[in-house]
């Protein structure tokens, strides 16, 4: 039996040198660390339970057949975050570059499988040259078995991935379809084709940084949620990210404990709105001041950033939070931004965590670049998804709520279930200057007379109590209690239970 047990001991041994020490010594001569190494700071402490360690290819061209390295190129298994369940895989780069093989994909799926039985989030770590290009159609045959299960355990349990070296070709596809992507800066990049095609192709010059680095898709892509400076780091947000997921679509999302008052008052938002209303303050100062410890996670905070989208707690509850930017393009909704709240807003909905929306919006960003980019249906999906959303909503308008952007940013009249004013909030199909000089087009030329009808627009028109009159804003409030009138509101719809019809599928506008 001794001899049975010391050879496991020499087959584990095997695995865990993955690709050798020359190679291993070669990753972190790069400053990344190697596919064990993340997982270990990835999970807690001696929580991991590694899967099908020995798993091999069976490829038997281009002399693969002497080329066996147990494990196939990738770590996974399951373990705890913070002692909450997770599944997760780590694609090991000094096994024939991470390529995505037969048996590798075949490990991916079957911990994709496990994670939707039990309910538990998957976390995929990608550092990988793409398919196994030994093992041809077959590897790409394993890309879309992953695919496949990528779309299954969408909206069922949260998909994490996390992206530490090379990720392109159509392997780009898996953690595209996850609900959220981290990138290392400097030492990962992603795209479809890489920039040798790309010059073949289009005679364009561009590093693969310049192409698909972190930098490019936090702030121009968007594809990128969050992007941090190195490996530890970017494993250490991610341990702290998840603690605001529930695991599953069947639960609710973590509570924790806080001694920050539900009640406190904030006087400082009381003066935070400039006296004239062209001027921008910066709506990231409401939301740190009314989440529990001023702690508000970000994400894509520096792509379409006219609109902040976040998780932050209420008296220990996570919620998700969508807000217009003022101090950007005036907070106006255009593609990007409509894009990014829309898929922030179903991820939400998805996932029983319920949305506060702060307004201060003068409307869709005008031009035939916005036209002729589609936003109509790109302005849609925002507005669709707030429309099918059935968790907790509430809704804050601070200041502007003007036009078609009033209705879709959680309005009364998309089931906003408490919505509530700021007195400073100016509620109205445009803004003043504008609505008088399509009125009162006649009067243009006679600036007293315009200025004259301005300001009567203004005082009947840019404040909230008309559509308070109407039971369209619940309340107006004291930007002092915002805070306690979110908490409040949040306690009051902890059983909320609203279901939309039956249906296969929506037809969400893509
Ligand atoms: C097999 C691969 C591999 C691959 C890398 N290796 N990519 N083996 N299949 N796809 C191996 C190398 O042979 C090498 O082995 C080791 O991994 C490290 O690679 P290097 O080239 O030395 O490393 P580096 O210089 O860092 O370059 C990394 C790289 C490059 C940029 C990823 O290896 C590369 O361009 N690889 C090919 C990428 C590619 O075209 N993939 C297919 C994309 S199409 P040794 O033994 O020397 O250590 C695709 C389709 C997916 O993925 C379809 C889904 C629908």
């Amino acid at each position: 039996m001794k001899d049975i047990v010391d050879q496991l001991e020499e087959k584990r041994a095997a695995a865990r040198m993955g690709g050798g020490q020359k190679r291993i010594d070669a990753q972190h001569a790069r400053g990344k660390l190697t596919a064990r190494e993340r997982l270990e700071i990835l999970l807690d402490k001696d929580s991991f339970e590694e899967w099908d360690a020995f798993v091999e290819h069976r490829c038997t061209d281009f002399g693969m057949e002497d080329k066996k390295i147990p494990g196939d190129g990738v770590v996974g298994g399951y373990g705890t975050i913070n002692g909450r369940m997770v599944f997760a895989y780590s694609q090991d780069f000094t096994v024939f570059g991470g390529s995505l093989a037969e048996g590798h994909a075949e490990k991916i799926c079957k911990l994709m499988e496990q994670a939707m039985k039990v309910g538990a989030p998957i976390i995929g770590l990608a550092d990988s040259g793409g398919a196994r290009i030994q093992e041809g159609v077959v590897s790409l045959g394993g890309y879309a078995d992953v695919f496949q299960r990528n779309a299954l355990a969408s909206g069922v349990v949260p998909q994490i991935s996390v992206i530490m070296g090379p990720c392109a070709g159509g392997a780009v596809y898996s953690p595209a379809m996850t609900d959220f992507i981290f990138m290392v800066k400097d030492t990962s990049y992603m795209f479809v084709t890489g920039p040798d095609v790309v010059k073949t192709v289009t005679h364009e010059v561009v590093t693969a940084e310049e192409l698909g680095g972190a930098l490019t898709h936090s702030t121009i892509s968007g594809v990128c949620d969050c992007a941090y400076d190195n490996d530890v780091e970017t494993l250490l947000m991610v341990r702290r990210f998840i603690n605001y997921l529930p695991s599953n679509n069947r639960q609710k999302p973590p509570y924790r404990p806080t001694p920050d008052k539900p009640d406190r008052m904030e006087i400082s938002l009381d003066t935070l709105i400039p006296d004239n209303p062209n001027k921008p303050y910066d709506i990231k100062e409401v939301i740190h001041k009314v989440s529990d410890d001023n702690e508000f996670w970000e994400i894509q905070p520096d792509h379409a950033k006219n609109i902040v989208i976040g998780f932050s707690r209420m008296d220990g509850h996570p919620v998700g939070i969508v807000a217009n930017q003022p101090l950007v393009q005036a907070g106006c909704l255009d593609i990007k931004s409509s894009i990014k709240a829309g898929r922030f807003v179903r991820f939400c909905d998805a996932f029983s965590i319920p949305i506060v929306t702060f307004v201060d919006v003068p409307g869709f960003m005008p031009g035939s670049a916005q036209e002729y980019g589609g936003i109509i249906k790109h302005g849609a999906k925002l507005l669709f998804a707030y429309a099918e959303a059935t968790v907790p909503k509430i809704t804050i308008i601070t200041r502007k709520a003007y036009g078609g952007a009033y209705d879709v940013m959680a309005s009364k009249h998309l089931r906003g279930d408490v919505n509530l004013a700021w007195p400073s909030a100016e509620i109205a199909v445009m803004g003043p200057k504008g609505a008088v000089e399509i009125i009162f087009r006649q009067d243009i030329g006679d600036d007293e007379k315009i200025a004259q009808r301005t300001e009567e627009y203004r005082e009947k028109f840019a404040n909230p109590f008309i559509a308070a009159s109407r039971g369209f804003i619940d309340d107006v409030i004291a930007p002092h209690a915002t805070r306690k009138r979110i908490c409040r509101s949040l306690a009051m719809l902890r059983d909320k239970n609203l279901e939309n019809p039956w249906r296969k599928h929506d037809n969400i506008p893509l």
